[in-house]
Formats: C-alpha cells, structure tokens, sequence
C-alpha cells in the first residue's frame, strides 16, 4: 500500500475518507501479449491568438501597440514622459504596411527627460535576462536615447542602458540596444525611452518600437521562455495554428493571411484578430514553424476554406471564385516546402530560412459545420483537396468538420475529420465510449475539447472528467490519431474565453498551472505505443482505466471519477518496480488559479508484492502507473 500523506490537497481530507469501509476496490490485470498500436502523435496543442495567447503572451515581443498597426491607431499603450506630447503621425509613415509612427513633440526651450511610456500587455514582465530593444527614429537629433524599465508604482529600475546616436529628417534610422535587467518581483513595469528636450528641434519620429527577453531556444523574434519552457516540458506531438476562429476573420477581408505575417517585422501590417484584439502577425507564419522544431511538434496547418465568421449570416465563397484562395494555399505551401529554386521557397530563403520546413499535414478551414458553412463544405473541402493534393500526394488533409451531412459523401482514403469537443464534467464522462464502437475507415482529430462548466478555471472534477475522456481517446488510438485540449493560452487580465490550459499574468514568475496542464502532462509524458488488454471484475466508472506499453515500460492511467478513494490492485507479468504520479483532490471543486495553488501532482515510488501493485487512488484522481 502505498501512502499519499505528500498529496497536496490532500492534507484538508476529512477523517471520513480514511475509514476503511469508504474505499471501494479495482483489480487490473494488464496483458503483455498483443495489444492495437497507438497513434504516435497522439497528444498535442491546438494554438490561436485569444486571450492575448500570441500578442502579450508567448509571443515574446512586449511592447504593446508598439506599431501603431492598422488603420485607426491610437495612443493605447503610450503616454508621454516629462514636458512633452505624443501623437499619432500618419504622415511619416515607417512602411507601406506601418503607415503611422510615433511623434514626440516638444516645445522650444524645454530641457531635461522627455519622451515616452509604454505599459505593455498589462504590464512588461522584467524576467532579469538580457533585453533587445529595437526601434526606428526619424528627426534631426543627436544625443543620449535612455531606455528605462521601471517599476510603474515604485519608480525602482529593473535595468536601464543609454545609446548615443544621431538621425535625419529624411529617413528612418533603425537603433538596437541591449538592456541587462534585474528580475522585477511582479509585472508592473513600464518601458520608458527619453532624450533630452534641448537636443530635440520640433519633434522626433518612432517607429515599431521592440522589446524582447531572451527568447525560448535564443530564437530571434522567438517565444517567452515562462510559457514555453511548461508547454515544452508536456512533450507535445503536434501544433495545429493559426486557428479556431481566429483564421476565419470577421470577414473575407480580414481571415488570416500567410504572406502577410512573413519577412522582416516593418512589413507586416497586422490584422484585426477575431477575439476583439488586433494582432501584430509578429508571430507569424515562420514563427510558428520555428516553434514546432524547437519543441518537436508536427505542424497542422489550418488553411481559410472560403468561410469567415461574418457577422449577421455567412455566405461562403464556392465554385471558380474559389480559385484564388486555393492558388492562394498552394503558393502558401511553396513557401513552406519548396527548395529555393521555386518562387515561394527562394522568398523563404531570403528571409533567412533556406530549407524547407516539414509540414505534412493541413486541416481545411475550421468548424464548417457552424454559421452556415455545412452545406457548401463538402464543396469547398473536395476543391482545395484536389488541388493540393495533386502537388502534394504526402499529406494528410483534415476536414473541419466530423458532421457527415457536412462532408462529400465518400471522401478521400486517408483523410481525418476534425471533432471538437467543449462540455460539462458529467457529458465528457458519459462520452467515455463515444468512438468504442465507431467504423475505423476514417480517424480523428479531435482538435479542439476540454471541459467547459461556468466560464470557471480549470477544476479538479472538470479535469478528472478530461481525464476520463483521454482515457477513453486513448483506447480508441488506433481511430483517434490526435487530440488537443483548448484554448491553450490565457492572458489573465485580458481575457475572451475560460478554462485554458495554461495561464499567466505579466509577473515574470506567474504561470499557472492549471489541473487541466497537470492531466495533460502526466498523460502525455507517459505514453506507450502499444494499447494493451486489461482483464477486470470491475466495470468502467467511477475508476476508468487505459494500459499501454513501450520497450520495457507499462503505463496504466487511471481516473476516479468519484468522492470515494479506490483501491486499485494492478497485475502485470514481470514488473516489480515503477513510479506512480498521481493529482488529487477531495475537493471537486479545487483549482489552481493566479491567487492559489492548491493542486499539484506527487510521484512516489512503487514496488510490486507478489506480482501486483496495490495503492489507494483518492477521491477526484488522475493517476499513471508507469511500470518496469
Ligand atoms: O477555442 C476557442 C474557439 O472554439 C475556437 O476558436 C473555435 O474553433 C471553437 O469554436
């Protein structure tokens, strides 16, 4: 028997719980003959910008509207510093796609600091690495830049260097600086640049001002090492992007577009986002495939099927007016595939990627069985397919939807449809054998699910819930190749959707882990190839059970759906020893969120008594027996 008293959560159990006649028992016997093969890939993230997931997230980029992007920029964001104004320039625009800049305008006879503030993504997270700030200047000056990272509240310098450096009236002059930082203790820090007001005649131009951290993996343009180092560390298989919704647009016009999130930063113009907020496409397209090679993730790439989520009725586009957006995805995937002796591949290149990127599989539009999209689907899916797949016969397409009236009517060998899943604990429990006894001839992804109960954070009975619905998914992995627990990334203080899987604040040390990222790790962390048999007297509920094996290691996952602590008895030939993870807590109701951390997992060693593993699953429990 194994103890639990290191449970966190576990130390409020009432006495009750520890009476010997409220613990109910569950032998496994898990075969190590035979067995189905388990999909590879079968765990990973779905990732769109929500919840400022990309812009103010793991984007590492902190500045906020630090391009004045867009058509109607203002003044978010900034505020001047000393004796001086700001305003919005629309005529010294830095690019074609940044057509404002940034005017500090300073009266005559004024010295002394001037310039101005930038508060960030509701705040600047000051991490103590080494800091790159990149801006554009434009105005006749020569003197001191003193960049500053200070504490909003406390005026303390969380880091602070000073560039002296000369600009022209007639052009911009790009200026980078690096900035050593001390770690700041929360995220209320605001960037601050200012000069001298005698050395400014009139009034200076600023252009797409940059502030990076050191980045996950130093990749230039890269991702916020406090986001990704805990998604890194679930050991993801895939990464669908750039949506969910969010490739949709509000409109034709404003669906996300490739060839517009590629190549230096000045020229991307950005776009409205289709979660209230405008996106900077700084995480762009290359981005995003750099973040699937640092972490090992198989890109799914999400391309517009000629549906947009517009407001007051959809009319999707179909027949030959279709043909520019497929052309569209086909110059797309030249871009992502193609050697640099192709149009695409040589732009590519040029931007500093010369080979190829590995893409292999690509989901066609997304949920075209919402809003008006189901019945031109089948349509639009069979268009894009034949002509990408005539190009490209090695990938694997995704349908947008598992809705057969949706889908043509045979539709190609190989192809995967795409089920999304949001619900109440109790549903996702009751679907535990949805995909039992479904016909193998066409797999799933199931792209987007989690349990949705109240707008609440992830809870601990929600998560059990997902649990056993992964147990379930898991089972069935020879159907089911794939499956993302979404939305994946939250922003605290802006926020469109609840539960997600990791979220954060602009404290440098504030992620929280939700009880939801705990199931997701333990499960995939401890993944086997091989599904196998599990004998038992019991039936499935409120214990579920998944056994599965790799080389020498058996895994078993369970769940205890239940408010009663189980004794799990576990039988496989020739395993004496192994570790068992386990996530508690008697509390359904337990989350972690950015006040409390009351859910963590605890791992203890087990051995084996005459052939079998005995310990008690507590009640509301995720546990993984990993064995050898
Ligand atoms: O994950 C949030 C949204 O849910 C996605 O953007 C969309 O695909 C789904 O409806």
């Amino acid at each position: 028997m194994v103890a639990f008293s290191a449970l966190s959560g576990l130390s409020a159990l009432p006495l009750l719980f520890s009476l010997a006649q409220c613990v109910y028992g569950v032998s496994l016997d898990v075969s190590t003959e035979g067995g189905n093969s388990s999909s590879p890939i079968l765990y990973g993230f779905m990732f769109e910008d929500i919840n400022h997931s990309g812009d103010g997230g793991i984007y590492a980029q902190l500045l906020r509207n630090n391009g004045l992007q867009g058509s109607q920029p203002d003044l978010t964001a900034w505020a001047a510093v000393g004796d001086a104004t700001l305003a919005v320039d629309t005529q010294n625009p830095l690019t074609e796609a940044i057509p404002h800049s940034l005017r500090l305008d300073v009266k005559q006879g004024v010295s002394g600091a001037v310039g101005f503030s930038n508060e960030g993504y509701w705040g600047i997270p000051v991490d103590g690495s080494e800091f790159l700030n990149t801006f554009w200047i434009k105005g006749d000056f020569s003197g001191d830049i003193t960049v500053r990272l200070v504490g909003s509240n406390t005026g303390i310098e969380y880091g602070s260097t000073k560039i002296t450096q000369s600009s022209h009236s007639g052009n911009f002059t790009k200026v980078s600086a690096t900035i050593p930082t001390k770690k700041a203790p929360d995220g209320a820090v605001l960037y601050q640049l200012t000069v001298d007001g005698a050395a400014v005649r009139g009034s200076l131009n600023f252009g797409l001002l940059e502030l990076f951290p050191q980045t996950f993996k130093s990749r230039p343009n890269g991702l916020k090492p406090q986001l990704a180092q805990p998604l890194d560390a679930v050991k993801g298989s895939f990464l669908r992007f750039p949506g969910g919704n969010n490739l949709e647009g509000a409109s034709e016009s404003l669906r996300w577009k490739w060839n517009q999130t590629i190549g230096p930063l000045e020229d991307r113009p950005g776009r409205q986002g289709d979660w209230t907020y405008y996106n900077t496409d700084g995480l762009g397209l290359d981005e995003y495939l750099y973040w699937c090679e640092d972490m090992g993730l198989a890109p799914v790439l999400g391309v517009w099927a000629g549906f947009a989520l517009q407001s007051g009725g959809n009319t999707p586009i179909t027949g030959d007016a279709l043909k520019p957006y497929i052309d569209d995805v086909l110059n797309e995937l030249e871009y992502i595939r193609g050697d640099s002796s192709t149009k695409y591949g040589a732009l590519r290149a040029s931007y500093g990627r010369k080979d190829p990127w590995t893409l292999t599989m690509v989901e066609i539009g997304n949920e075209d069985m919402l809003g008006g999209g189901c019945a031109s689907y089948a349509e639009r899916f069979t268009a894009f397919y034949n002509a990408i797949h005539a190009t490209y016969p090695d990938i694997t397409f995704i349908a947008s939807t598992a809705q057969s009236n949706c889908l043509p009517s045979k539709l190609p060998a190989g192809t995967w449809v795409d089920f999304h899943n949001y619900n109440s604990a109790n549903n996702l429990v009751s679907q535990f054998n949805q995909f039992d006894n479904l016909d193998r001839a066409v797999p799933y992804f199931i792209g987007e699910y989690s349990c949705q109960q109240n707008n609440a954070w992830p809870f601990m009975q929600g998560s059990v819930a997902e649990a056993v619905y992964m147990i379930g998914i898991e089972r069935n992995s020879d159907l089911v190749k794939m499956a993302a627990y979404a939305p994946l990334l939250q922003l605290v203080n802006a926020t469109q959707w609840r539960p997600n899987l990791l979220a954060f604040t602009q404290n440098p040390d504030v992620v929280i882990e939700t009880t939801s990222y705990h199931v997701q790790h333990m499960f995939s962390v401890n993944r086997g190839d091989t599904i196998r048999q599990v004998t038992s007297d019991s039936a499935f509920g409120p214990v579920y059970w998944v056994a599965s094996s790799a080389g020498n290691t058996y895994y078993v996952k369970l769940a205890n759906y239940g408010a009663t602590p189980q004794d799990i008895t576990v039988s496989i030939a020739a395993k004496t020893s192994g570790k068992l993870t386990v996530l508690a807590d008697h509390d359904p109701n337990a989350y972690n969120s950015d006040t409390q951390t009351l859910v963590t997992p605890s791992e203890v060693d087990v051995t084996a008594t005459n052939g079998k593993f005995t310990f008690t699953l507590p009640a509301w429990a995720v546990g993984v027996l990993a064995a050898t």
